[in-house]
């Protein structure tokens, strides 16, 4: 299964901070893009087969353009320096996947602490935008290591919300340093927190957040590739698949991938990442239950159980049927 793809036009590119690739996409006909809710990130189709997603940073409200930072690592597999190779020329063409939310807001709290870490502030942008539509309360913390690094300062300068921002550089002090538990410990309850960036920067505010009674629900994190998973007491166990419609049965061993014993039998199953967060290998489950170790799956189209993303995915049954 292949994702619905977009055919989209870079505009405006620009380089900020220290290398972060700051650009908007149009669609390549001049049409609305679908609309998207904040949180929500899009898969980006990049020469060489590469397949990433980034989140979006725009206004939700403006279905124009959606825009992106994407921050050049070159100790990535290879994502964000196609990005920066081939997407930072105005006219740049290039095909997206449609826009897929599993960082949502919850619209009705009555507060929400939005904290970007890095790279990580940019789903933080586009949920300011949509909070500040709703008249919702809310506060916005930035971190970087320092000002001259720091990506998107213009824009939080002159957002109508700005007054609602606040910087926190390591390189400025303790003063300037972020107090997640006491920022958390002072809002109204019923709060909710969101953050984006290193892993163990959210480990460490999601830490300080339930010190501070939040609870797990009020608790919210981006994943930028699928959340490691722990292998089971004993290890992955092997399993059997049925692929009703070829006829045939394979054995996956306990080190094996799901997606390579497939292969070993000549099943062809299109995929792109091979990390859990395309969607591109999605094939339908007419029996058995998945143990789901992507990052694309909603928590409802997990709890279905009728598709499994096979490049990452295990069983959690002896047995899997599936619609090959
Ligand atoms: Fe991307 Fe499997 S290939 S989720």
């Amino acid at each position: 299964m292949i994702p619905e793809l977009l055919d989209v036009i870079v505009r405006q590119p620009s380089l900020q901070g220290q290398g972060v690739a700051v650009f908007t996409l149009e669609d390549a006909q001049g049409r609305a893009l679908p609309a998207f809710s904040a949180g929500a990130h899009v898969d980006l189709h990049l020469p060489g087969g590469l397949v990433r997603p980034y989140s979006l940073c725009s206004d939700p409200a403006d279905t124009r353009r959606y825009r992106l930072g994407v921050l050049k690592d070159p100790a990535s597999r290879g994502g964000s320096v196609a990005v920066h190779q081939h997407l930072l020329v105005d006219g740049a063409r290039l095909a997206i996947g449609a826009p897929r939310n599993l960082f949502a807001l919850v619209e009705d709290a009555p507060h929400s602490v939005l904290v970007g870490g890095g790279i990580g502030i940019t789903p933080m942008l586009a949920m300011a935008w949509r909070l500040h539509a709703l008249g919702a309360s809310f506060e916005l913390h930035y971190c970087a290591r320092s000002r001259a690094q720091a990506a998107f300062l213009q824009d939080l300068a002159s957002a109508p919300w700005a007054a609602r921002v606040q910087l926190h550089f390591d390189d400025e002090g303790a003063a300037a340093a972020l107090q997640p538990r006491a920022v958390l410990a002072g809002a109204p309850a019923g709060r909710h927190v969101y953050v984006c960036g290193p892993s163990g920067f959210m480990d460490w505010v999601l830490a300080e957040a339930a010190a501070a009674g939040l609870s797990e629900a009020q608790r919210h994190r981006e994943y930028f590739g699928a959340p490691a998973t722990a292998a089971p007491a004993g290890g992955d166990q092997a399993f059997e698949i049925e692929l009703r419609r070829s006829g045939k049965t394979v054995q996956v061993g306990a080190t094996q991938s799901l997606l390579a014993a497939l292969r070993g039998v000549g099943i062809h199953v299109s995929v792109s990442c091979e990390q859990g967060v395309c969607g591109t290998c999605a094939c339908t489950v007419l029996a058995g239950e998945p143990e789901h170790r992507d990052a694309y799956l909603t928590d409802e189209e997990r709890a279905a159980n009728d598709q499994i993303l096979v490049c990452c995915s295990r069983a959690r049954s002896p047995r899997l049927v599936l619609d090959l």
